[in-house]
């Protein structure tokens, strides 16, 4: 993309995109609502924290808008920054005002492959881990990895949300994504190439957070004991 069609396309959002959308976060721990998209304006994806729209006449960009009140806008500015340019990372090519245009990813996320019962083979995960070690040596710390933020695309693997990678706190999301994908995907649902429908994939999503909450709320109680032997 060349400077005049990147001029054309920051004018677009700004003329066109941002003065109707209309984005909501209701819950934090929820995927954002997205209420209107303007014309030709397209919805690629949401997150907790943001929606990610395209226009048709630039299907190689994507504008990553945070809903209002979410944090986090100024960190993925300087994780894409550190990331520099690696096959499995989308890149920044502008952010202001919190919207980024990004490099779009073509591809598939882990939870809609799951959804469409698309087989998915080993070397996605084998690219994933090197992306993250990739990103480590970033001076990053790959955190929130999890079916939503990982696609797939013609056999390999993407990662396409970086905005937690400046929290150093442990995230062990995507260490559990490869056990069940090892554990419980390869044996049981790649060989019949299963699909889950979203109200199954939902499920899971809750009932992990709520183990995890659990689980953590659990060390917090067995700690002070722990400490008086
Ligand atoms: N660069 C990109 N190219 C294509 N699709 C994207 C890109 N970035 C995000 N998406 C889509 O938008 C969704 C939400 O984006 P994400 O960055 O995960 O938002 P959040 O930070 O709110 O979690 C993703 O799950 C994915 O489907
Ligand atoms: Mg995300």
């Amino acid at each position: 993309m060349d400077e005049t069609q990147m001029n054309r396309l920051i004018s677009s959002v700004y003329q066109e995109l941002l003065p109707g959308f209309r984005i909501e976060s209701v819950d934090p721990h929820n995927p954002v609502e997205v209420h209107h998209v303007p014309q030709p304006w397209q919805l690629l994806g949401t997150g907790n924290y943001a929606a990610v729209v395209y226009h048709p006449d630039y299907p190689d960009q994507v504008v990553k808008i945070y809903a209002p009140g979410r944090p986090g806008f100024l960190e993925e500015v300087e994780v894409y920054h550190r990331l520099g340019s690696h096959r499995a990372f989308s890149e920044c090519l502008y952010a202001s005002d919190a919207f980024l245009v990004l490099k779009r990813l073509h591809g598939v996320t882990l939870y809609d492959c799951m959804h469409l019962g698309l087989r998915i083979p080993k070397q996605v995960i084998q690219d994933i881990d090197q992306a993250l070690d990739y990103a480590r040596g970033r001076g990053l710390y790959p955190h929130d990895v999890h079916g939503r933020n990982v696609m797939m695309h013609k056999g390999r693997g993407l990662v396409v949300d970086v905005s937690d990678f400046l929290d150093e706190e442990t995230c062990s999301k995507w260490n559990n994504l490869k056990k069940a994908y090892y554990w419980l995907y390869r044996p049981f649902f790649s060989p019949f190439g299963l699909r889950v429908p979203y109200f199954v994939l939902d499920i899971v999503r809750r009932s992990y957070r709520l183990l995890c909450r659990l689980a953590s709320r659990y060390l917090q109680i067995r700690r002070p004991r722990l400490r008086r032997h």
